[in-house]
């Protein structure tokens, strides 16, 4: 019984202690990261996953301002109950344009990653205003003052760059379009009409189908372009990306 004999050398001497609990740890991180180097590609491709638009990407940044975050996950996790209550569960594919992802792990409120359409964004903007008007058991704070500050895009050409370095396929047609494309979005019969149809065509192209982009005014306000169009831009189209109706998952046993 060598092993315990000496073990008494181990625990009196901390850097050789700290090495040894080193290689033990390092048993399991490798046992689970190896498999992975040896993967062609950890993300199962899915169709429908496009780029945020230039609106929703603006929604999304104030989504992350707020720090919505601290109190919703963005994550369906496989479990009968989450599924029951929330839909399918979330795919990989599904957060591979998120930069930061929003997964998170904290829910005093309900989970978000498939909020999109589940209400109408005129429920959205109420709710927004004045959660409790609509919830009277809410503790969600209220954010009625999205609605009165005009969105800011003079940089939004950058804020895709930015994107774009990370991995993010924006097209050069989508950057130097890119305000036109919010006008679009967010008022489409006036101010960006001259673009609705880029609009549609970039990112239903990169969507590889239909009507995943919608195009409204979407704070009751069709005078101004408000971070609330943006935010409700963002969170009405959370999640419906994937057409589910086709999909199927990738198992071993149908794998292309
Ligand atoms: C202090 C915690 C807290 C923060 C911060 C918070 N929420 Fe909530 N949220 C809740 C709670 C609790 C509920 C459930 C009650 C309700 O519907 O108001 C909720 C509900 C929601 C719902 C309805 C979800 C559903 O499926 O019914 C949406 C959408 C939502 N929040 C969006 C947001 C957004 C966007 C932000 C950031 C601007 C935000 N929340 C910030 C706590 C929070």
């Amino acid at each position: 019984m060598g092993l315990m004999n000496n073990h008494g050398v181990l625990e009196r001497h901390s850097l050789l202690l700290t090495i040894g609990i080193l290689v033990v740890v390092s048993i399991g991180g490798i046992i689970q990261m190896a498999p992975l180097m040896y993967m062609e590609n950890t993300i199962e491709k899915v169709d429908g996953m496009r780029p945020y638009t230039p609106l929703e990407l603006s929604g999304r940044d104030i989504y992350i301002r707020e720090g919505c975050y601290v109190c919703h996950s963005q994550m369906v996790r496989p479990l009968r109950d989450e599924v029951e209550r929330y839909g399918h569960y979330s795919l990989a594919a599904e957060s591979m344009y998120d930069h930061p992802f929003q997964w998170g792990s904290k829910r005093t409120g309900p989970d978000l990653a498939r909020v999109g359409g589940k209400y109408s964004a005129e429920w959205q903007v109420d709710h927004l205003k004045d959660p409790r008007a609509l919830v009277p058991e809410s503790v969600m704070p209220p954010y009625a003052f999205l609605a009165k500050k005009k969105l800011k895009f003079d940089q939004i050409e950058d804020r895709l760059k930015v994107e774009r370095m990370v991995g993010v396929p924006y097209t050069d047609e989508m950057i130097a379009n890119a305000k036109g494309h919010i006008y679009a979005q967010a008022d489409p019969d006036n101010k960006g009409f001259d673009y609705y149809d880029s609009l549609m065509a970039e990112y239903e192209a990169a969507a590889g189908r239909e009507k995943t982009v919608e195009a409204r005014d979407y704070d009751g306000d069709p005078t101004t372009i408000t971070e609330m169009d943006a935010l409700v831009a963002y969170l009405q189209m959370t999640g419906t990306l994937v057409d589910f109706s086709t999909y199927e998952a990738d198992d071993l046993s149908n794998r292309r």
